[in-house]
């Protein structure tokens, strides 16, 4: 068995140094995150103003409180993260501040107004200054006002840039999505000093926001992420030796793929179990399993969004066929990832089909083998250099370094699972 490093959760650092940033007094921030989009973070909270330090595993931030940031002089650029820009916008439009929000060309070609659209009921004032719903987009100040906001999408960037926006502006909110997604905001804020009510039943989810007048500090260990430990779950339970992975986030909101796992028929033991002030961590071990096809719907899809693609790559390597649907989501993420896994499932010889809203895997024990494309996004990189690393295989992927954005030293650690 070997252990593999995973750095820590990506929702959750972006949030630690917007949320630090934020308080009264001083914030500690352990075992962030260290990638190019935390780095984006925090580029742009200093542009903002923000005392944010080197990003480093142990770090002191000084916050501002609900109301002190100033207007950038320059864009904000988000570079590849939609966590970055989609918060962000939250707290620019509840401060009254104004601020031009840009990104990359993954990130300019992905839709915004699901952000924009609450924002601008609650009385911001947003121009699109480049093609409709996306960025470069400018808030202009504005004093907002409460809202009731049925969302009609499951997204906790949506959630968040709401509740942020609230916060930020002193004033209550209400928001409801169809099924709770990630609540690594309503946690921090409530080990914060808040007390979001949240109520969860069979229609969905709403979330109510009080005003604060002020934030307590943080103190947090980032867990690692359990996004980026699903590539070496699945590394271990597709082949020699089983993988443990330490302190891993297992919050429910997030832990689709383990159950997902079960289904397939893969072993995963949970060695031991802890709580990181606002999470719950797992130490969980993978274990070469014969795994079976499965199928996975609308509802699960938000406890597993980012593991989509690791789950069709390992869906080429069970029997059976695997169906996902109501994933359409997927399209609009870094890439299209639906598009992006079926088109390279079937440069390397898989079995895989495209549906309006989600993929089919049939799976079979021929070796795969080809050239595949990341389309610029980390996480189809990764799904792909996983199926490379099982023996047998021949795959060549043709832009490694995209996984920078999430998991710098992913090709290292791939790496020491071969050796
Ligand atoms: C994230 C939420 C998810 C996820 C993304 C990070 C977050 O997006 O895909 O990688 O940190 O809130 P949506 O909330 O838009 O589904």
């Amino acid at each position: 068995m070997i252990d593999i490093e995973i750095p820590g959760d990506k929702s959750i650092s972006h949030r630690s140094l917007m949320l630090a940033a934020l308080a009264s007094g001083e914030s500690r921030v352990r075992r962030i995150l260290v990638s190019e989009d935390v780095s984006a973070t925090a580029l742009c909270l200093r542009e903002l103003g923000a005392g944010i330090p080197p990003i480093s595993a142990d770090m002191r931030i000084e916050g501002l409180g609900l109301r002190g940031f100033r207007s950038p002089s320059q864009p904000l650029d988000c570079a590849n993260s939609g966590t970055t820009a989609r918060l962000l916008m939250g707290i620019v439009a509840g401060q009254g501040l104004s601020a031009t929000f840009t990104g990359d060309d993954s990130l300019r070609r992905r839709p915004m107004r699901r952000v924009t659209d609450p924002l601008k009921l609650m009385g911001a004032s947003i121009a699109e200054l480049g093609p409709r719903d996306s960025l470069p987009m400018r808030i202009a100040g504005g004093k907002l006002k409460s809202i009731d906001y049925v969302s009609p999408r499951s997204s906790a960037q949506v959630k968040s840039a709401v509740l942020l926006a609230a916060l930020t502006a002193g004033i209550k909110v209400a928001f409801s999505e169809p099924v709770l997604s990630r609540d690594h905001t309503e946690r921090m804020l409530n080990a914060m000093g808040m007390e979001l009510r949240t109520v969860v039943d069979h229609g969905g989810m709403r979330v109510e926001l009080e005003p604060i007048a002020s934030l307590e500090p943080l103190d947090i260990v980032v867990p690692a992420d359990l996004s980026s430990a699903a590539f070496f779950l699945a590394r271990g339970l597709l082949a020699e030796p089983a993988i443990r992975v330490h302190d891993v986030g297992v919050n429910a909101t997030r832990s689709g793929f383990l159950d997902v796992v079960r289904r397939m028929h893969g072993t995963i033991h949970v060695e031991s179990r802890d709580e990181f002030a606002t999470e719950p961590v797992a130490t969980l071990i993978a274990a070469k399993s014969a795994l079976k096809g499965t199928r996975i719907e609308g509802h699960e899809v938000p406890r597993m969004v980012d593991e989509i693609p690791i789950i069709a790559a390992m869906a080429t390597r069970a029997e059976g066929t695997t169906e996902i649907v109501g994933a359409g989501e997927l399209r609009v993420k870094e890439s299209d990832r639906l598009t992006a896994m079926v088109n390279n499932l079937k440069a390397v010889g898989a079995d895989a089909e495209e549906l309006h809203d989600g993929l089919v895997v049939r799976g079979h024990d021929r070796p795969l083998a080809g050239t595949v494309r990341s389309y610029g996004d980390h996480r189809i990189a990764m799904a792909f250099g996983v199926l490379a690393s099982l023996p047998g295989n021949d795959i060549r992927i043709d832009d490694r370094d995209v996984v920078a954005v999430s998991f710098p030293e992913f090709w290292n650690q791939l790496a020491a699972c071969r050796s």
